[in-house]
């Protein structure tokens, strides 16, 4: 590690005592942030670890919907967002209002969020899921018409995987939206003992020529596996960090050195020093929009299948 790392470090880790918090980092982030972080998971460990914490101070190192989820399930705590101004494009690719529209066409469908949406799209609907328990999620529902919000591939993999029938809202992911069925052939191709791996987040092309589709947490519990010794890593390439440092001797391939979410890499060692000084930037959930959003989160918690 650099000096100026190590100095940073310690203060952090010395500030982050005293202010009796927790950091909670995303599988995409910076590996010094991963390596300074008390948790690192994907979106459903993180909210599940958010929702169980004792400490009074939360530092989100991912982006603002995760900060906003942890802040619905743990009102009473201060949750710190060391970069205000990460956001997930996909996530804000529907807002609260155009939801409310579409349910109008639609007034007899169960409307499932995917975790990568704001409280007030989360609050518009009737239950929520992540990349690693949408198909559980999906299955568990009685319903002859389903409106899945925002990712269409999520929505679009699930329904291959469950056969329901779904509307799909247009969003997608731009980094996963990066990675092409070309690539994945080459790789395979350079590679053939590897094991291909995407996340649901990418097209239906891509998905079609994985071994495997596992949300970011999926992916390091497969790379643990004795079977598995080299890994073609379809999703952002940040989550090469974890996989390497927790698998020495096994091969990962990043799918490519452009599938990267800046929203994600702004957050920084000296960001989250000084929104621990400061405490702030603060993510904060309105009242009653806190409450339902919070019911759709929490009916996922409950059912909880991965
Ligand atoms: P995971 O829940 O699989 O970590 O995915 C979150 C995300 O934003 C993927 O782009
Ligand atoms: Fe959003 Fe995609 Fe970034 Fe995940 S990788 S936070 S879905 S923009």
């Amino acid at each position: 590690m650099r000096n100026r790392d190590a100095g940073l470090v310690e203060d952090i880790l010395d500030l982050k005592k005293r202010r009796e918090a927790v950091i909670l980092a995303h599988n995409y982030q910076l590996g010094e942030v991963q390596d300074i972080a008390d948790f690192v998971g994907d979106s459903l460990e993180l909210s599940q670890r958010a929702a169980r914490t004792d400490a009074s101070v939360i530092v989100f190192c991912g982006v603002h919907f995760m900060a906003e989820t942890a802040s619905i399930l743990c009102p009473d705590k201060v949750v710190l967002l060391p970069d205000v101004h990460a956001g997930c494009p996909m996530a804000d690719m529907i807002t609260a209002e155009r939801l409310r529209e579409k349910k109008k066409e639609h007034p007899q469908a169960v409307v499932v969020c995917y975790i990568n949406s704001s409280a007030e799209v989360k609050a518009e609907s009737d239950i929520c899921c992540t990349s690693a328990n949408a198909v559980g999620i999906i299955e568990s529902l009685d319903a002859s018409e389903i409106l899945f919000v925002p990712d269409q591939y999520l929505g679009h993999y699930v329904s291959t995987r469950t056969g329901k029938n779904m509307i799909l809202w247009p969003g997608f992911c731009p980094t996963h939206a990066r990675i092409t069925p070309e690539r994945i052939r080459e790789l395979k191709q350079e590679n053939p003992q590897a094991k291909a791996v995407v996340h649901p987040e990418c097209r239906p092309e891509v998905i079609a020529l994985a071994d495997e589709t596992l949300s970011t947490g999926g992916m390091c519990r497969y790379a643990q596996r004795d079977d598995v010794r080299e890994m073609i890593v379809g999703t952002e390439i940040g989550i090469i960090h974890r996989l390497r440092k927790e698998n020495p001797g096994k091969r990962f391939i990043p799918i490519s050195e452009q599938a990267i979410c800046p929203n994600m890499k702004s957050i920084t060692l000296e960001k989250i020093l000084w929104s621990l000084e400061e405490m702030g930037p603060e993510v904060k959930v309105p009242g009653g929009i806190r409450v339902r959003a919070k019911a759709v989160v929490d009916k996922m918690l409950r059912i909880g299948r991965r």
